[in-house]
């Protein structure tokens, strides 16, 4: 993995100025990362063997015993596992569908509908064991289930707080096989944990890898020199465009098996820099079908943007060939290979990008596997934690999200609203 600062117009003086804030930072999240009433604790990514088996022998379990596996959870506590999922592929032995993340009939209906004729497990997720979204998804589908099974207890999965919580309780009481969500970690920072390693594993990969290149990620970025440590050098650079008026960040992957990845970061950086009236505002696009969409506004839109481009090498090497009567003029192309256009796109792209006032910070991986996607992972945790402690907010607390519920809860007469 490369992290590219060359289209930025930041001197090095500037990025210099922040080394002593930085290090601070970096001293305060080192000293607080094992105590267990922080949230701090995603900074460890070394998970006990004990539980790495045990999630590994539960995906084997899940794996045998049915054909669709349903992830419910919303937010941090689903984003992580499906954008891993997503990016790094499931062998289809197991289907997964999502659910518990919204709240859409015809969604939900479409699930029942489509696990009538099929076998089928549930991971239910969540720390509080009362997020509304996932609460009312699993109430139904445990239902569907304890109507068409005699073992449903031995079909459903539960992923919660240690010691509390409604969904604690009932896998306690019902003794579903269940997994405990650290308690010093938040759903956002939740990836590399036992949160939302057992969906993971249930898609067959493999979840050690994934774990060793955090762990990789995590030694690389103690380097504690401004200038050379990419991670530091990315949440500095955010700061200083926000401070000259960048106030969005679009993440573009070239990539699409990176759509959900782009989603999982748009939350982990949404939701820990936006508060206390600051922060930059990330978006998400997939290029190079969104720069059919919205490369007018990047390229002439207003001026407060900049982005961050993820480019990832194929392996595949599929070519275009001559054609004998070039009807469609791309002979042109004949001999290269779509990876070699996409990059000539993303090199294009950013050219026109930056002449036009949008800043570029370019993350290079040479492929998409479980250890750079681990790597990568722990990087935008790091960066984003440090980021907003630069910006002056807490990273690792989310207020305003209440207030929509309260309301909600209002008008659906919830006791005590
Ligand atoms: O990052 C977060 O903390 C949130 O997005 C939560 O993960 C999300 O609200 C779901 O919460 P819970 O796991 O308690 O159901």
């Amino acid at each position: 993995m490369i992290v590219k600062f060359d289209n930025l117009d930041i001197l090095d003086e500037d990025i210099l100025s922040y080394q002593d804030r930085v290090n601070k930072i970096v001293d305060d999240l080192n000293n607080r990362k094992n105590k267990i009433d922080d949230f701090v604790g995603w900074l460890n990514v070394d998970i006990d063997k004990e539980e790495i088996d045990k999630i590994k022998t539960t995906a084997l379990k899940i794996r045998k015993q049915a054909q669709v596996l349903l992830v419910i959870g919303i937010g941090g506590s689903y984003l992580g596992a499906r954008a891993v999922i997503e990016a790094l592929g499931n062998d289809k032995k197991l289907e997964i569908i999502y659910v518990g993340h919204n709240l859409s009939s015809d969604y939900i209906q479409s699930v029942i509908d489509y696990i009538k004729d099929k076998d089928f497990a549930i991971n239910v997720i969540s720390k509080s064991g009362t997020t509304t979204e996932p609460a009312i998804a699993f109430r139904i589908f445990r239902e569907i289930m304890e109507q068409r099974y005699v073992d449903a207890k031995d079909r459903i999965y539960v992923t919660t707080d240690s010691k509390v919580g409604a969904l604690r309780s009932l896998a306690n009481d019902k003794g579903y096989t269940s997994f405990a969500i650290p308690n010093n970690v938040g759903g956002r920072y939740s990836v590399l944990t036992s949160a939302q390693l057992l969906p993971i594993a249930c898609a067959n990969i493999d979840i050690e890898r994934l774990l060793k290149g955090a762990k990789e990620a995590s030694l690389i970025y103690q380097n504690n020199n401004v200038m050379n440590n990419e991670c530091y050098r990315y949440a500095i650079s955010r700061n200083i465009l926000y401070k000259n008026d960048k106030f969005i960040e679009i993440f573009a992957n070239y990539d699409n098996r990176l759509h959900y990845f782009s989603e999982w970061w748009k939350q982990l950086y949404g939701e820990s820099e936006g508060k206390d009236n600051k922060g930059i505002f990330p978006t998400n696009l997939d290029f190079t079908t969104d720069l059919h969409s919205m490369g007018q506004y990047i390229q002439q839109g207003r001026r407060n943007i900049f982005e961050t481009i993820i480019f990832v090498n194929s392996n595949y090497d599929i070519k275009i060939s001559k054609n004998i009567d070039n009807s469609d003029n791309l002979n042109y192309l004949d001999g290269k290979t779509i990876n070699y256009i996409n990059r000539k796109a993303m090199e294009g792209t950013i050219k026109a990008h930056v002449e036009g006032g949008v800043s570029n910070i370019l993350i290079e991986l040479e492929r998409l596997d479980e250890l750079e996607l681990g790597k990568l992972i722990f990087f935008f945790e790091y960066a984003c934690a440090i980021s907003s402690m630069l910006m002056g907010v807490n990273p690792f607390d989310q207020p305003g999200v209440e207030e929509y519920k309260k309301n909600m809860f209002k008008l659906l007469n919830k006791p005590g609203f």
